[in-house]
């Protein structure tokens, strides 16, 4: 049960209601009793006590007298058992138990908080034939709904604001399916499932995904990948996002935006696929966004790596590029030797070896050379 504290302790704070509990290092109690003075024999003239009674935060307290027997007069005026939260005076108690005087008897009294101040006073005079004898009460503490509470007046919106559960003196908040709760522990927001995605494949969907997509999203994706591999993007079954006439260029309202480094982005909408996107690049972003109406349907997506490539650099007349390879890969090297009474000529000047190394920006590193006789 030890957790509880942390999580009691941190509602204190943020109700503000840590000025007003007692910092105490052992929890209050959840009941307890307490007397007057020599109870059950007569009490004292000229008393003043009080009580401070306080329960966990996140209950509520409750006050039920066992037994009163305190000096009858009218409004209490003499001797008198007062009840009070903070400043608020919550009943006056004289009499006896179901005496007509005073409400004292089985009457419970709660506290609109988890705490409550009860005062007994006496007045100076000698008792008189009857001896009282003063109370006996005992107070517990009753969970508070929370979630059945109207929402806070400062305007911060409901407690939880999608599904609420009540716990003992306390509450927790959760989210519908398709939502996580925000680090405030209070509201929920949609679960784009983006983020950065590092793997050198994966699928991406839209959010909720075949079902159609929420409205008011604004998800971002952002695909990185090593530099020596660029991502190819396929978007696999149905696409469709909403889009604002017959051109689909106007992706007005709703549009997925994928963006390549140094490029323009591209903003994707209408219900044609783009199907396969080869990027050339090792990290590209997609941002997904809907605004507060229309329909989109949503899109999904796989992506694939592939190494970088260069181009073949095909062949030389009067020589021979070696090796020769259906694909050149980033690293990958290549040699040129002319044939006999020819010579290796770069930029115009005679070279003595030629070699070439696939860059990872996917060029050769230096230009083929020619072989002249
Ligand atoms: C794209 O995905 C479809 C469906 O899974 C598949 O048939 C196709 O080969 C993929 N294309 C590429 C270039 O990956």
């Amino acid at each position: 049960m030890s957790w509880i504290y942390p999580i009691i302790w941190l509602l204190c704070t943020y109700d503000g209601w840590s000025l007003v509990v007692p910092r105490l290092s052992t929890p209050p109690a959840l009941h307890g009793e307490l007397e007057s003075p020599l109870y059950p024999r007569p009490y004292q003239s000229s008393l003043s006590e009080q009580w401070y009674l306080s329960v966990p935060v996140g209950y509520q307290l409750q006050l039920s007298f066992i037994h009163l027997d305190v000096e009858p007069s009218a409004d209490c005026h003499y001797d008198s058992v007062t009840v009070m939260y903070e400043q608020k005076v919550l009943g006056k108690f004289c009499g006896q138990e179901n005496s007509a005087e005073g409400r004292g008897g089985r009457q419970p009294i709660l506290s609109p908080g988890n705490h409550l101040r009860v005062i007994f006073h006496t007045d100076d005079s000698k008792a008189g034939p009857h001896q009282h004898i003063g109370f006996s009460a005992f107070y517990q503490a009753i969970d508070i709904d929370e979630c059945s509470l109207p929402d806070p007046d400062d305007g911060s919106g409901p407690l939880c604001s999608q599904i609420c559960h009540n716990t003992l003196g306390s509450y927790l908040c959760s989210c519908r399916h398709g939502y996580e709760l925000r680090p405030d522990q209070r509201t929920c927001m949609l679960d784009c499932g983006g983020g950065v995605f590092t793997e050198k494949e994966g699928i991406l969907t839209s959010p909720l995904y075949p079902l159609p997509s929420p409205l008011g999203l604004s998800c971002r994706y952002h695909i990185s990948v090593d530099p020596s591999f660029t991502v190819t993007l396929n978007f696999t079954g149905p696409f469709h996002v909403e889009s604002t006439g017959q051109d689909d260029s106007k992706c007005f309202h709703h549009w997925l935006q994928v963006s390549i480094p140094e490029r323009e982005p591209m903003r994707l909408c209408g219900d044609k696929s783009p199907g396969v996107i080869p990027t050339q690049s090792n990290s590209v972003q997609l941002e997904y966004r809907t605004d507060s109406a229309g329909l989109s349907r949503g899109w999904e997506m796989h992506y694939t790596t592939q190494r970088v490539q260069c181009e073949s650099p095909g062949t030389i007349s009067h020589g021979e590029v070696t090796p020769s390879l259906p694909q050149y890969q980033y690293r990958d090297y290549i040699h040129v030797r002319c044939d006999t009474g020819y010579k290796l000529m770069l930029h115009g000047e005679q070279i003595r070896a030629y070699f070439s190394v696939c860059q990872i920006n996917g060029q050769w590193h230096i230009p083929l050379p020619e072989c002249l006789p």
